[in-house]
């Protein structure tokens, strides 16, 4: 059953007590520290109103008090209202949220479409941490959306088409004996072409030949994909995110649509023939344009994603577009979006949204590379992980068995290197630092899977019981950590709307220091009966919702650690 947070039922029932409101009015109710929960909106609107504020505040508190879950109401500063719940009404939603499997949470994205675009690495090159950043919040966006009843469209835009694949083809062609891995191959191949004319030649002829059906070339590009992918799902596997081959929709899918996009821009009017060029050209004067097609006839990334668009709005049917790329790529979106809906293939009922993320940075503050200088290498980077999580394990739980270790081991090391990347504010640069990562303490994934492990051990000493008395007394913590897990439901809406996991990581993270702060002040199995049962039903709840919101995020629960 659904259980709306106080938030949500008491933003109803002062609206209700606000004739005057506008619709869609925000009451802003947060947390407070004086009382329970503090309405801080009813000023701002008596601003807009023209009334006083602290009077409207009054008959607002007059309305709430004294009626279920609202204890006391009470006006405070220049026309705040503080209020405090019932014990009852807070313990009821304990009981209610545990009794639920969903823990209460709704449904609110059930009959929305969201066709994601997210990881898309690049065929023959290495897989990157920008591409580990997409991935990961790609995969917590798809959970959470998901979660929330919503469907979920996963479309792998790998890069896996163009001119540049002309030239590992022929170098392909012209050393088959040549072993070493594609990504190596493909530095060759570029080498080549830059120094050796010849080469060059023959590589332009060579994607003349695949774009026009050459059966050898295209056998030897169909080959190279298929080693890059096996590459890419090796890369998923370690992370344990859920893309598979099914969800890869690459960029060669568009090639045959992209003359067709390009000739209905041109009619259209979208579109017109600067330099020999077809062109977009944005609003802002002295901005360089969208090429839709190169003068030289080809086509490139932009005309690729024009087709995208299109494709995803008629066959793929989404009423929301996510791209979770890199915020350099910001002006190429808002030219494709603005030309898209210019050309009527984004219609105003479907959402375009450029989920953008910063940089990963190294510990020094710049681009994050590996020693040798290249630009990290994933699977290294994950290994290394795992390796000093293992480590940091093994040091707890000296006698643990080889297998319990390896588990556990990978379930800290991968869920540090996610969280570390989720926990950021997704548009911000991130820090790549495996020791951070990896503490104990501090806002880190270890950090909640530990408070969660705890509680797994409280609960199974507790034994069974947690049955919730409803009108036993309540400890200020314990009120606040009631308050703290009632918003969860509340907050992956939040995550799921703005596209915003880190608002998830930071719950949790508050989550779990309440609830530090609860186990410090307030003893569970030695408290007295009800008061033991209330508060075992308190951990078990805590316990749910650490262990739901981590599994969001993709990162494991382990029982113990
Ligand atoms: N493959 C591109 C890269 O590595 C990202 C593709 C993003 N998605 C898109 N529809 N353009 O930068």
């Amino acid at each position: 059953m659904v259980v709306p947070s106080f938030a949500v039922s008491l933003a109803d029932r002062i609206t209700a007590a606000l004739p005057g409101a506008p619709a869609g009015f925000d009451p802003q109710i947060r947390l407070s520290e004086h009382a329970d929960l503090q309405v801080d909106g009813v000023l701002g609107l008596a601003r807009s109103l023209r009334r006083d504020p602290r009077q409207l505040a009054a008959e607002v508190a007059g309305h709430l008090h004294g009626g279920a879950p609202v204890a006391d109401a009470r006006v405070a500063g220049p026309g705040f209202l503080n209020l405090t719940l019932s014990g009852p009404a807070l313990l009821g939603r304990v009981a209610a949220r545990l009794a639920d499997p969903r823990l209460g949470v709704g449904l609110p994205e059930a009959g929305g479409r969201t066709v994601l675009d997210y990881s898309h690495p690049n065929v023959a090159k290495e897989m990157h941490v920008g591409h580990l950043r997409s991935t990961i919040i790609g995969d917590a966006l798809v959970r959470v959306l998901g979660h929330l009843g919503g469907t979920v469209v996963r479309q792998n835009h790998i890069g896996d088409w163009g001119t540049q694949y002309g030239m590992l083809i022929q170098h392909l062609a012209e050393h088959p004996s040549d072993q070493s891995a594609l990504t190596v191959r493909y530095k060759t191949a570029y080498a080549l072409f830059q120094s050796d004319p010849a080469f060059a030649d023959r590589s332009r002829r060579r994607v003349v030949a695949l774009q026009g059906g050459d059966p050898d070339s295209l056998a030897a590009w169909r080959a190279m994909v298929e080693e890059s992918t096996r590459y890419f799902s090796d890369v998923y596997d370690r992370l344990g995110v859920l893309l598979t081959g099914a969800d890869i929709a690459g960029e060669s899918g568009y090639n045959p649509m992209l003359a067709g996009v390009a000739e209905d821009l041109e009619r259209l009017g979208v579109a017109r023939i600067s330099d020999g060029a077809l062109c977009v050209f944005g609003d802002e004067p002295g901005t360089a344009p969208l090429i839709v097609r190169k003068s030289d006839g080809g086509f490139g990334y932009p005309a690729t994603d024009l087709a995208a668009v299109r494709h995803r709005v008629t066959t793929l049917r989404a009423d929301r577009i996510v791209y979770v790329v890199d915020a350099r790529q910001a002006p190429h979106f808002r030219m494709v979006f603005d030309a898209a809906r210019r050309a009527g293939w984004l219609p105003p009922e479907v959402e375009a949204v450029h989920a953008a993320f910063g940089m990963v940075l190294g510990a020094d503050g710049r681009p994050f590379k590996t020693r040798s200088g290249d630009t990290a290498p994933l699977v290294g980077l994950l290994a290394e992980a795992v390796a000093r999580a293992t480590a940091v394990v093994a040091a707890k739980n000296p006698a643990l068995g080889p297998d319990e270790l390896a588990s556990r081991g990978r379930d800290v090391g991968i869920g540090a290197v996610k969280y570390a990347d989720l926990a950021t504010s997704r548009t911000r640069d991130y820090l790549y630092d495996p020791d951070r990562m990896m503490a104990l303490t501090g806002n880190t994934g270890v950090y909640l899977q530990y408070a969660h492990a705890r509680l797994r051990s409280i609960l199974a000493k507790a034994g069974a019981g947690g049955t919730v008395t409803a009108d036993a007394p309540l400890e200020d913590v314990e009120r606040a950590l009631v308050l703290r897990l009632d918003a969860f439901g509340d907050v992956l809406a939040a995550v799921a709307r703005d596209c915003e996991p880190h608002r998830l990581c930071t719950y949790l993270y508050d989550l779990a220091q309440t609830m530090t702060a609860f186990y410090e002040r307030c003893p569970v199995l030695k408290a007295p009966q009800p008061v033991r049962d209330n508060r075992v039903a308190l951990c078990a709840l805590t316990a749910r919702t650490l262990s739901t919101g981590l599994g969001l995020l993709g990162i494991a629960a382990p029982e113990r650690l």
